[in-house]
């Protein structure tokens, strides 16, 4: 039996409470999905920045009435710290994702990722410390290796960060940091790379590459890739990164305090990245005839990432159960009928 299977059949017998802040969103929609599976009770915080009434919507018809009825949802703002207070009061653990993600949207609006990213995440870090939960657990990124050219990512070298997005992650975990050297209270980063999966939005400017991608072979607009192609990301399905937030809200105490790569530890060029897709696309009866447009590389962007996942793997108990073929085999389905959908 794994750590996992074995944490899932404890929280099975003994619910918690958890509170997940930004819940509407694609990770935050994911943990809710799965712990509700698990009979938890959870406390849902989100301000709809770039969340969905659609994502909880879709949870609620997945779940029983029964652990639907065990989730609340607050409508708020991690930048008020009162909202924090009162989300954070009787949880036992502490999933918090809210951030703005996306690097081109730090480069546009820098002072905006800061207010939500550094000053949201100081607000729950605080208020969870205030209110003595059993751990906390945040979203970090793998932007903050930044310009350290090591292959595989190892957890301790890291580089200067190249955006304004890396830089908030980095500052949320220097506090994570000083906050259990000054105060004994210890968090968990998840340095999260290329997370992908069901409900991760296909829309706007900022969409990740996977659903951006899918949803422009499904419409056949014109589909571009920044650089050769050859840029490469370790690719996370969600699954996975579901699977280390509740290895690492309930790990023991000795290993808390510390980062992990959450990651499959493989590396997948975009041309690769574009022809699975396709490939998946076909498999699901979408005929794609679209090529790629080259254009430049995109700011910001570091060229490649590959994690190693030995850290997590041995301190956590993590074993990744899906890599990016089976991930992609597992999204396309919902992406295709959810792009059918709307
Ligand atoms: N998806 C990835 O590949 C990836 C990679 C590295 C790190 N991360 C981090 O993981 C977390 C979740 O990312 P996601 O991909 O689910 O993104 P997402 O945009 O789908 O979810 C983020 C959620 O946070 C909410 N939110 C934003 N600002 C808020 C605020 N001020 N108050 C309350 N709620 C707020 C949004 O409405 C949204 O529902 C983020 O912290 C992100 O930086 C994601």
């Amino acid at each position: 039996m794994t750590r996992f299977e074995e944490i899932k059949q404890q929280l099975i017998e003994e619910p918690k409470t958890w509170l997940i802040t930004g819940v509407a969103g694609f990770i935050g929609s994911n943990l809710l999905e799965t712990l509700l599976l698990l009979n938890q009770k959870i406390i849902g915080l989100d301000n709809f920045a770039t969340g969905h009434q659609h994502n909880l919507d879709e949870v609620q018809s997945i779940v029983s009435q029964e652990q639907w009825q065990k989730f609340s949802f607050i409508e708020g703002d991690i930048r008020e710290y009162k909202t924090c207070q009162t989300a954070v009061s009787s949880v036992d653990y502490v999933l918090h994702q809210a951030a703005l993600g996306s690097v081109p949207r730090s480069i546009a609006d820098p002072i905006m990722t800061n207010s939500a990213n550094i000053t949201g995440f100081l607000n729950i870090l605080t208020a969870a410390k205030e209110a003595r939960v059993k751990s906390f657990t945040y979203a970090a990124s793998s932007s903050t290796y930044g310009d350290h050219p090591e292959l595989p990512k190892v957890e301790e070298n890291i580089g200067n960060p190249l955006s304004p997005y890396a830089v908030t992650k980095y500052v949320n975990e220097l506090y994570a940091s000083v906050f259990a050297k000054t105060y004994h209270f210890k968090a968990i980063g998840l340095r999260y790379f290329n997370v992908f999966g069901k409900r991760q939005d296909p829309n706007g400017a900022y969409a990740a590459v996977i659903p951006k991608w899918t949803a422009t072979m499904i419409t056949n607009d014109e589909l571009f890739i920044n650089g050769d192609g050859e840029t490469s990301r370790d690719f996370c399905f969600i699954e996975n990164t579901v699977q280390m937030n509740i290895l690492a809200a309930t790990a023991p105490e000795e290993v808390k305090d510390e980062v992990y790569n959450v990651a499959v530890g493989d590396r997948t060029t975009l041309n690769n990245l574009f022809s699975a897709i396709k490939a998946s696309l076909v498999k699901n009866e979408i005929a794609v005839q679209l090529e790629p447009t080259y254009r430049d590389f995109r700011a910001g962007d570091v060229r490649h990432s590959q994690a190693d996942i030995s850290k997590a793997k041995n301190a956590l108990g993590y074993r990744p159960e899906f890599n990016i073929s089976q991930g992609i085999e597992k999204a396309m389905p919902w992406y295709v009928e959810f792009l059918n959908r709307v």
